[in-house]
């Protein structure tokens, strides 16, 4: 699909054969569309808004006969926050594209907010419209893949506004293609995606966009002693990787690492979970999918950072060559863990993970991990959830947060939740007992942290359960936004 930016001079409007634009909640004088449509079409419009019962919901929308073409209104809330535009304006274009309609054009000044400038707002529109149209349909039969939409103009009254949109409309588009790249890994089955090929796509995607790659296989994690991942992965037929990707200048130091959990199949191992929702478990990497889509939108966007990215890939499977509850491992860290229950194994993994991240000497370390259903209890599915060391890191990842859409909520860290995962014959163990179970599996990975750094538990917001205003149901690849965001702001 190919998004426009055209003023009203051009009248590109004609060509297209739906028109999109938002109209706020309450406001009866729609005086401002005489710019773009004919006076007897704004009348009707008008009209149908100040009658008496007319549909006043947000995200509501209607639609209108118009001159050749048909409009569709959506309703914004009375002060559209950013999210109120990026939920109005991506739901839109998708239920527009569902009634067949290939060109489209949006009157780009009725999405109006208090929050930032025109360049924010378009990028942020332009970012939803494609997370919006996305599809997981490659095991669909040709008949049953929708058909996208051709074009997508916004439409300016100024003409000025039309250059700094068109940029705004790249990097927007930069963005989502990177979380969608995210979305294919994490929608893929997990038979289609063990460890070996989530490090073949990595390598894939790395190639392409010119960032360094190292991938270990088993017989290396061996030699580093890497005895988290090894015993997450041993009862399964499929070999773990560690893939660790750099990009940015090498001589100067790493401004920013990112860890993510790579379990691409999580079946509890012998703690098996229970049969119902297991299936659910292929979206166990998310995490590491977020940080190859997060390297990815660096590189494409040429941000002006070195940054290094690592996913610890292992699937985790019951067998009679897999770990018990009651084993003890020695971490790659050399610290001794108990392990009390094998289907908490993201830690593990990370672990060694975070333990590598610390060989690059990076400022500052966030992780992202599907990593506990505490985290879907606590806070539901709408907000990550974020812990760490310092507090510096947190409040970036905050404000990132806020501006991004995709929103965080501090749990705290005191040291008073370590007692928790003390163990009677290692080190620690990798369960915390009753309660507060996000905290404890953060505690868990705080000991193997040299750095100031984040975690970020995503288990509930990784994965719709229903469609969402621009999500359909499936993967959402949160994470890629949220740090983008952040790196873009340092
Ligand atoms: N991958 C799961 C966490 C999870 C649960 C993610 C639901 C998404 C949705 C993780 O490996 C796990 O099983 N954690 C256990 C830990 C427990 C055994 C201490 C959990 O949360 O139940
Ligand atoms: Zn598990
Ligand atoms: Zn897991």
């Amino acid at each position: 699909m190919q998004i426009e930016c055209v003023s009203t001079k051009e009248s590109a409007i004609k060509e297209c054969d739906a028109i999109i634009l938002g109209v706020t909640e309450g406001k009866k004088d729609l005086g401002f569309l005489r710019d773009f449509l004919s006076e007897n079409l704004v009348k009707r419009i008008e009209k149908y808004f100040t009658r008496a019962g007319a549909p006043i919901r947000k995200n509501d929308i209607l639609s209108f006969d118009g001159d050749g073409q048909i409009i569709y209104t959506v309703v914004l809330s009375k002060e559209p926050s950013m999210e109120n535009i990026r939920q109005a304006c991506g739901h839109t274009v998708d239920f527009v594209c569902g009634q067949v309609h290939r060109n489209v054009a949006v009157l780009a000044d009725s999405f109006g907010t208090k929050e930032g400038n025109l360049t924010d707002r378009v990028e942020a529109m332009a970012e939803v419209i494609d997370l919006a149209l996305y599809r997981f349909d490659p095991f669909k039969p040709k008949d049953q893949k929708r058909k996208d939409l051709k074009t997508c103009q916004f439409i300016f009254r100024d003409g000025k506004d039309v250059t700094k949109a068109l940029k705004a409309v790249e990097i927007g588009r930069t963005v989502s293609e990177s979380v969608n790249f995210t979305r294919d890994l994490v929608n893929t089955p997990s038979n289609e995606l063990p460890p070996r090929v989530l490090a073949d796509r990595a390598s894939q995607m790395a190639k392409e966009c010119n960032i360094s790659i190292k991938i270990y296989d088993e017989k290396e994690l061996q030699k580093m002693k890497m005895g988290g991942i090894l015993a997450v992965s041993q009862g399964s037929v499929q070999e773990p990787r560690m893939i660790v990707l750099e990009y940015g200048d090498p001589k100067k130091p790493v401004d920013f690492a990112f860890v993510g959990k790579g379990v691409t199949f999580d079946s509890g191992g012998i703690s098996i979970k229970p049969s119902d929702g297991m299936e659910k478990m292929k979206y166990d990497m998310a995490g590491g999918a977020a940080v190859l889509g997060i390297l990815r939108t660096a590189a494409k966007l040429s941000l002006d950072v070195h940054i290094v990215g690592i996913v610890p890939a292992a699937e985790n499977m019951p067998s009679g060559a897999a770990y018990r509850p009651g084993d003890v491992i020695w971490m790659g860290s050399g610290k001794s863990v108990e392990v009390l229950n094998t289907d908490a194994e993201g830690r593990l993994l990370l672990g060694d993970g975070l333990f590598l991240a610390e060989r690059y000497k990076p400022k500052m370390v966030v992780d992202l991990a599907t990593l506990t259903g505490a985290c879907v209890v606590a806070l539901g599915t709408v907000v990550v959830a974020v812990l760490g060391n310092d507090p510096k890191v947190i409040l970036k990842i905050k404000e990132a947060g806020e501006l991004s859409g995709e929103r965080v909520w501090e749990l705290p860290l005191w040291d008073d939740y370590f007692d928790q995962i003390k163990s009677d014959v290692a080190e620690i163990k990798n369960v915390g007992g009753k309660g507060g179970g996000t905290i404890t599996a953060a505690m868990f990975l705080k000991q193997f942290v040299n750095y100031p750094w984040a975690h970020l538990d995503i288990a509930g917001t990784a994965w719709a359960e229903e469609k969402k205003p621009y999500f359909q149901k499936g993967a959402t690849g949160v994470g890629v936004r949220l740090l983008t965001k952040m790196m873009r702001k340092q």
